[in-house]
């Protein structure tokens, strides 16, 4: 009795340890000396200078299944480990502020958690602010994702498939943030519902960037600096507005934005160094808004541009109408760049314009050719100019005359002045007489 009294004791003492030991064995991320867990649901990891949080999936320090939210601040490193939300289903968001070095690899953040594909089902929010992405790996992020939003961060290396087959998605916003090595299909083969490439720097934008990407409603890139803009960067289709405004483009490439829309498209106020020929030409809209509302209208508005020729505007007419609203060439104003223009200037009742040096101001090429290119203006200007050049010519001759006879008329007088007058009188009789003679003999 007494022996079995003490076994059973020894037995749960033991489970207990055991059970202990295996808590002990299995903290989870909320134990970790950064972060804390608020109960039990929201992960918060507050950083100070050179903290480090690696996020796992299991194991030790594992982020609890339970998670709905994960918040971290100014960390050096966050590491999000593949397959660390698959089994989260609580998970709702993620939010990393002032990290310095986030690596978020393979499949991190791929979510499915539900059986169907059903946009009713919650989906994740991620958030990156002023924050260093360094690797955004293949197939990073996928599932069912509401929104993702990062601003004022540096994004480098950003591999094929980073972010693909997602599911609901209503905005993916870039605000102000630098791009460096972003690779081809970032984002690739899903559907939203807004599109936001908005401030900040592009070094290089390559082939589908975007690549299969339905967009439901607005498709807008705006205020970017970008060095190149490869063919078909921008694979997209459904939009129902498209605006592409005030950015600094230095290369853009025939086919650049290969956007099949269901509205109209507003590319204005744009700066760009290179516009090949063919930039315009991926743009065409929808059938079936084709056969509903008709054409759509290409708006080009204010922008500047410096290399350029009227052919570079080829668009498809069978389902956009072009309209020209403003362009200015960066082109100092010559007559030869206004008879290029002049077909366009024709169609279009737009505004170009060229760069007048002298005024060093934007000034429409029709005034300019009014002013300076008409045929009776050339002609009138060629008029005075052989005009000045023949009064030139006949003064330099009548002073050339005028002056010999003058020195010619002094040599007689000094000649004769010395010897008298009898002198000068034969030679005057001779030259008359041998004229006379001539005269008769005719
Ligand atoms: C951005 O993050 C850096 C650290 O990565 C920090 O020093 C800086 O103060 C942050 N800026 C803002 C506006 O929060
Ligand atoms: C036009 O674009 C420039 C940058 O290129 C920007 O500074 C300016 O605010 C824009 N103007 C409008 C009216 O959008
Ligand atoms: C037209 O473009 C110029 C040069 O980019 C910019 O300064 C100006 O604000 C633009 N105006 C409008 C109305 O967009
Ligand atoms: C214009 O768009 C239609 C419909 O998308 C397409 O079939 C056609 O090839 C395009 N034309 C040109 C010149 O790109
Ligand atoms: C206009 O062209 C000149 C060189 O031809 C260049 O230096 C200048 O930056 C260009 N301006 C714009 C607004 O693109």
């Amino acid at each position: 009795m007494r022996w079995l009294k003490w076994r059973t004791a020894l037995v749960s003492v033991l489970a207990l340890a055991a059970c202990a030991r295996s808590q002990r064995a299995e903290p989870t991320i909320c134990e970790e000396e950064f972060c804390r867990c608020d109960s039990f649901t929201t992960v918060i990891c507050n950083c100070v200078s050179d903290n480090e949080v690696t996020l796992r999936p299991d194991g030790a320090y594992r982020v609890p299944s339970t998670t709905s939210g994960i918040v971290i601040r100014g960390c050096s490193r966050v590491n999000f480990l593949p397959d660390l939300a698959r089994n989260l289903i609580q998970l709702r968001t993620i939010e990393l502020t002032n990290v310095m070095d986030v690596i978020i690899n393979e499949r991190a953040l791929s979510w499915s958690p539900f059986s169907r594909e059903n946009e009713m089902h919650p989906g994740l929010r991620i958030l990156i602010q002023n924050s260093t992405v360094n690797q955004l790996s293949s197939y990073a992020i996928q599932g069912r994702v509401n929104d993702i939003i990062i601003t004022d961060s540096r994004i480098n290396n950003v591999r094929p498939y980073a972010f693909s087959s997602l599911t609901g998605v209503r905005n993916i916003e870039l605000k102000n943030n630098l791009l460096y090595n972003i690779e081809r299909h970032a984002f690739s083969k899903f559907t939203t519902v807004n599109f936001l490439l908005r401030g900040g720097t592009v070094d290089t934008l390559p082939s589908r960037f975007l690549s299969d990407v339905e967009v439901t409603n607005l498709f807008r890139v705006e205020g970017i600096a970008v060095k190149h803009i490869n063919s078909v960067t921008f694979l997209v289709s459904s939009p129902k507005r498209v605006l592409i405004e005030s950015n600094l483009i230095e290369t853009l490439d025939p086919d650049g934005f290969h956007i099949t829309t269901r509205g109209p498209i507003t590319f204005r106020n744009n700066t760009v160094s290179t516009f090949s020929r063919g930039a315009l030409l991926g743009f065409t809209v929808d059938p079936e808004v084709i056969s509903v509302k008709g054409r759509q209208e290409l708006l080009v508005d204010n922008n500047t541009i410096t290399h350029i020729l009227p052919s570079s505007l080829v668009y498809n007419q069978t389902t956009l109408s072009l309209r020209v609203d403003g362009l200015n060439l960066n082109i100092t104003c010559n007559c030869k760049l206004t008879e290029k223009w002049k077909d366009l200037l024709k169609e279009e009742a737009g505004i170009v314009t060229c760069w007048y040096d002298l005024e060093a101001h934007f000034m429409s090429v029709p005034t300019f050719a009014d002013s300076r290119c008409g045929t009776f203006k050339r002609t009138f200007w060629i008029f005075i100019v052989v005009g000045i050049v023949v009064v030139l010519i006949v003064a330099a001759l009548a002073t050339y005359y005028i002056v010999r006879r003058e020195t010619e008329k002094k040599k007689k007088v000094q000649i004769v002045m010395p010897d008298g007058k009898t002198y000068r009188e034969t030679e005057f009789h001779i030259v008359v007489e041998r004229a006379e003679l001539l005269t008769t003999n005719l």
